[in-house]
């Protein structure tokens, strides 16, 4: 419709309708049969005569429920308004990629775009118009449960990923095409304290906005028509109710004029964090904040009216959330199509397609993170007998817990792709061990106790499954142990202390490895795990994450080096819980660990344990062998003010037969500057794929705006002074080079 046309429509509406344009509710509020609203309605609190006027749906989905409930509710709507159905898709539709910190490991954010163009095309067939996608939380502590969603814990990956994801997601965005996106958390949700989920989030704007904002300004940058707010307060103040977050940095300083929603239920818990009264107050700090949709709570319904007539609340201030939301409607053509993409016809050509699972098999196989690898254990060799032994040896959970719209059935369990494969001589496989101890914790999903005593092996179960996988080991060559976190030990609400494998499996572990095979660890989480102990009892280890739909056949592939590794670790896995929160791009300190002044003790290191990680930011193995030399500088004077660049070279080279991907790592420390700036910082790198025993020389510019920080004043700017060059293929193996900024 005409923009025109619009605002005669808004100026048409009556408080109540506009009103609930900003009130996003469940699905369970428009089930067919009406009276079901006395229960959820009831818990919510929220006037039954709102509901004839709700904006939008949370998290319902098909084609044919979409149809239905956009029908009846537009056959009682007086103006006509459709609502707006917004869903979790936040990895996949039906066609599950691995979680997102699996992917970013990829280095691909090409591919990763062409994964959410096909993830959007899946989801709009089955009727949805928005979702809560990408999730770009910086993360550096790994007792957090959302690492599974985030991109790990580099700022310039990071804001790669998240352009990607959103160019993806809203490729060709319109009346016909296209989700719309809504990037989340805004902001900083990835720094809660302690890993705790919804802690309290305290760091200094510098650090704000240095680290932790720039994914989300890139995804503003690169379209995204909605942001969502964290749970989280950023600076004492919670996001959902922070005016200097969502007005003065997002709508005034990045120019986002489109949609923010809460998350679910913030809101209302501006009372639980102590910044808001009641209800009613809740509702004015939001609304003053420019929270436009206030998902899943009766604050919007209930209280701003009382606010208007109250005179706290004017009504411009509603009419301008109310046009934001109706100009994302017009955007996507639901006035003249309420049912835009939703097709059963459409549903049954787009979705699951053979395309759609390559890709998903090909970002697996490109997200697979080969750690350890002794005496070349891998790739398996044909002749091989193969034994897998583990609780993740035949289960289908291998898509974390986001992937709302996956369905299990789809999934191949590990043991399935090893009879498939027919490239090892393969013994058959045992669980070994139950994946958990105590499974109560899933009481708190509400699954009914007996349910959760399904999971659970009976005691004899435990003896007797150990002995078979004892037993059926001894007879291989090769051992391939199947272990990891459970899939609900993660995501949302699953932040832990103990990051190491559950105590069984780590004891079948070693009982494993007491036989004298090779043993080769695939190790399945959410998150950077402990694995230091593991490390005396295999031989390699390859972490799979959650790897999603085509997960087990990727895994498998790249056991029997059909697929040569070439993911690279994008957060750092810690040598103990002690170091979290641990990431590459920390500061030196006046006491350095290489301290030439102070004696060993007197520096900045911990008694029990190192500062390094177990495994660093940018690692990761391959099949082949590569040496990354000869780095050389165009010249060691950058001009400031013009725009001048450096040109960077390296020589890669390939020295085995094995063809394979090398991700080349370019990274830039600032020596001495008005702020102490961090001892290295991912500025650009490159994927980069080699023939065997071939060379590449590969380029880099350097230039000005890579060197822009916020200095002592705030302001973001370069300044001139000495800089280290630093390339390699991970962050802790580099070659350096000085430059200065004249
Ligand atoms: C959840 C999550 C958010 C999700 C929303 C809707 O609590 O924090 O990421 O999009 O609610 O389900």
């Amino acid at each position: 419709m005409e923009t025109s046309q619009l605002k005669e429509l808004l100026n048409r509406l009556t408080v109540k309708e506009k009103i609930g344009q900003l009130v996003q509710l469940s699905g369970d509020f428009f089930k067919e049969d009406q009276a079901l609203l006395v229960g959820p309605q009831q818990k919510l609190g929220i006037n039954d005569d709102m509901i004839p006027y709700v904006g939008s749906v949370l998290n319902v989905i098909g084609a044919e429920k979409v149809q239905e409930i956009q029908q009846r509710y537009l056959e009682q709507s007086e103006h006509k308004i459709p609502l707006l159905f917004m869903s979790d898709i936040i990895y996949g539709f039906r066609t599950v990629y691995p979680i997102p910190l699996g992917f970013s490991t990829s280095w691909n954010p090409d591919l990763i775009e062409k994964g959410y163009e096909n993830m959007a095309s899946e989801a709009v067939a089955s009727g949805a118009h928005v979702t809560f996608a990408p999730m770009v939380d910086l993360v550096k502590d790994a007792r957090w449960g959302r690492c599974l969603e985030s991109l790990g814990e580099d700022t310039y990956l990071g804001s790669q990923y998240s352009a990607a994801m959103v160019r993806g997601i809203q490729k060709d965005l319109g009346p016909e095409k296209g989700l719309a996106a809504c990037v989340k958390h805004f902001a900083a949700y990835g720094a809660a304290e302690g890993g705790r989920d919804y802690n309290n989030v305290d760091m200094s704007e510098r650090r704000l906005r240095q680290e932790y904002l720039p994914a989300y300004k890139a995804a503003v940058d690169a379209g995204s028509r909605l942001v969502m707010t964290a749970f989280n307060t950023v600076d004492g103040i919670p996001a959902t109710g922070n005016e200097w977050l969502l007005k003065d940095v997002l709508r005034d300083e990045w120019g986002f004029d489109g949609v923010i929603i809460s998350d679910y239920a913030a809101v209302q818990e501006l009372i639980a964090h102590g910044y808001a009264l009641d209800d009613k107050d809740a509702t004015l700090k939001a609304m003053t904040a420019t929270n436009d949709i206030d998902m899943k709570t009766a604050c919007y319904a209930n209280q701003l009216e009382p606010l208007l007539e109250e005179g706290k609340l004017s009504l411009a201030k509603i009419d301008e959330a109310v046009w934001r939301v109706l100009t994302l409607k017009n955007e996507l053509g639901l006035f003249e199509d309420p049912y835009r993409g939703a097709s059963v016809e459409r549903e049954a050509k787009e979705i699951f397609t053979p395309e759609n699972l390559a890709v998903a098999q090909q970002i697996a196989e490109e997200s697979i993170v080969l750690l350890r690898n002794q005496e070349q254990t891998l790739p398996l060799n044909t002749k091989e007998k193969v034994a897998l032994i583990g609780p993740y040896s035949d289960s289908r959970e291998l898509m974390g817990l986001w992937a709302v719209h996956g369905q299990m059935k789809d999934v191949k369990t590990l043991d399935e792709a090893f009879t498939e494969c027919g490239k090892m001589e393969y013994l058959g496989y045992s669980k070994g061990c139950d994946m958990l101890e105590n499974y109560d914790f899933l009481g708190e999903f509400g699954m009914p106790m007996e349910m959760i005593a399904n999971y659970q092996l009976t005691a004899e179960q435990k003896i007797e499954v150990k002995k078979e996988a004892l037993a059926l080991a001894s007879k291989a060559d090769v051992v391939v142990m199947a272990l990891g976190e459970h899939t609900l030990q993660s995501g949302e609400a699953g932040s832990r202390t103990n990051l190491r494998l559950p105590e069984k499996q780590l004891e079948l572990l070693k009982e494993i490895h007491a036989l004298n095979k090779k043993v080769v660890l695939v190790t399945f989480s959410g998150r950077p795990l402990v694995l230091t102990d593991e490390l005396a009892y295999c031989d390699a280890i390859l972490q799979a994450w959650f790897p999603g739909t085509k997960g087990a056949e990727a895994i498998t592939n790249i056991l029997v080096g059909q697929v040569n590794p070439s993911a690279r670790l994008t957060q750092s896995f810690p040598y103990n819980e002690g170091q979290l929160p641990i990431y590459y791009n920390g500061f030196k300190t006046g006491r350095p660990e290489d301290s030439a002044t102070h004696s060993g003790r007197f520096v900045s290191k911990y008694l029990d344990a190192p500062n390094q990680p177990l495994y660093a930011f940018g690692y990761g193995l391959s099949y082949h062998k590569t040496t990354c030399e000869g780095l050389n500088l165009s010249s060691h004077q950058l001009k400031a003010g013009s725009d001048d660049a450096l040109t960077v070279t390296i020589q890669l080279e390939n020295h085995s037969e094995i063809a394979g991907s090398e991700v080349v790592q370019l990274y830039i420390h600032d020596q001495a500057a008005s702020v102490v700036r961090p001892v290295k910082e991912l500025k650009a790198f490159k994927k980069v794929y080699l023939e065997g025993k071939t060379t590449q020389e590969v380029t880099f510019k350097v230039t000005e705006e890579m060197l822009k920080f916020y200095g002592r004043d705030m302001s973001y700017q370069a300044e001139l002074g000495k800089f280290t060059l630093m390339v390699g293929l991970n962050s802790e193996k580099v070659e350096a080079i000085e430059f200065d900024l004249v």
